[in-house]
């Protein structure tokens, strides 16, 4: 897959979709940031900001962040040196509002969003893997108990052989996940019409296994690119 231009990349998909998981191994495939509005938040909250404390008080019970300071924080992230050949877009936008104002973003520098795949899996398939979800405080991997086990202690993939950090994010216990399905159906699932009107909605079978949802992604996307 080849451009001159930016290449901006919007993964959609329930909760635990597995948009993290595909964005990380896009990152490294393509050479493009993979941009996490959600591991943003979270990084603000670790770092104890103001941002952070915001975000806390939405994300612990599921609710989305108010659009405003969303597209602002995104606007920044966007306009740093590392996502000037585009970006994969991992949670971002996630309503109407934010896709308008994406588009408005880009298109001010003559850039528009390239492909939208939708990660297709159920919500019980959400649910076990969500709740045996577990993530590394360094190195941001995505590992799950049962089907993509952390590595051994010593071995982060990304962390300079410095140990892995594993924690259970607070808002994967299963009633914030029920809360954060219902969003994403009232606020989120509306972006599926928006895309597929624009002619860029590629859906993926996300109920397989990861390294299978990655080369039909990959197959899409040079499709796509061709
Ligand atoms: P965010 O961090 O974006 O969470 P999310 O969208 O709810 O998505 P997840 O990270 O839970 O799931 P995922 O699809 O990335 O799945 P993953 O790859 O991890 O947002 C958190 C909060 O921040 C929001 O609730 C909101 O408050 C706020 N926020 C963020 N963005 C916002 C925005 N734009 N506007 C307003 N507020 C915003 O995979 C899940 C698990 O499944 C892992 O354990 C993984 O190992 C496993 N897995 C993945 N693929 C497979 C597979 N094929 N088979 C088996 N297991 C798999």
């Amino acid at each position: 897959m080849e451009s001159n231009s930016p290449i901006f990349i919007v993964m959609l998909g329930v909760p635990g979709a597995g948009k993290g998981t595909q964005a990380q191994r896009l990152e490294e495939k393509l050479g493009l940031k993979q941009v996490s509005t959600g591991d943003i938040f979270r990084d603000n909250l670790r770092n104890q900001t103001p941002l952070g404390q915001l975000a806390k008080s939405y994300m612990d019970k599921g609710e989305l962040v108010p659009d405003d300071v969303t597209i602002r924080m995104v606007e920044e992230r966007l306009s740093r040196p590392d996502c000037a050949k585009g970006a994969i877009m991992d949670g971002f936008p996630r309503t109407l509002a934010q896709a308008d104002a994406f588009d408005k973003m880009l298109r001010g520098k003559g850039q528009k969003v390239a492909l939208v795949p939708l990660i297709g899996v159920t919500d019980d398939e959400v649910m076990d893997r969500l709740t045996g979800r577990r993530v590394c405080r360094r190195c941001q991997g995505v590992f799950h108990l049962m089907f993509n086990p952390p590595p051994p202690a010593g071995e982060c993939p990304q962390g300079d052989k410095s140990l892995c950090d594993i924690y259970q994010r607070d808002d994967d216990k299963p009633e914030t996940v029920r809360n954060r399905l219902f969003v994403y159906y009232k606020q989120t699932a509306p972006l599926i019409g928006y895309y597929f009107a624009h002619g860029l909605l590629a859906e993926i079978n996300g109920a397989q296994a990861i390294d299978k949802v990655t080369s039909d992604l990959w197959d899409v996307l040079d499709k796509a690119m061709a």
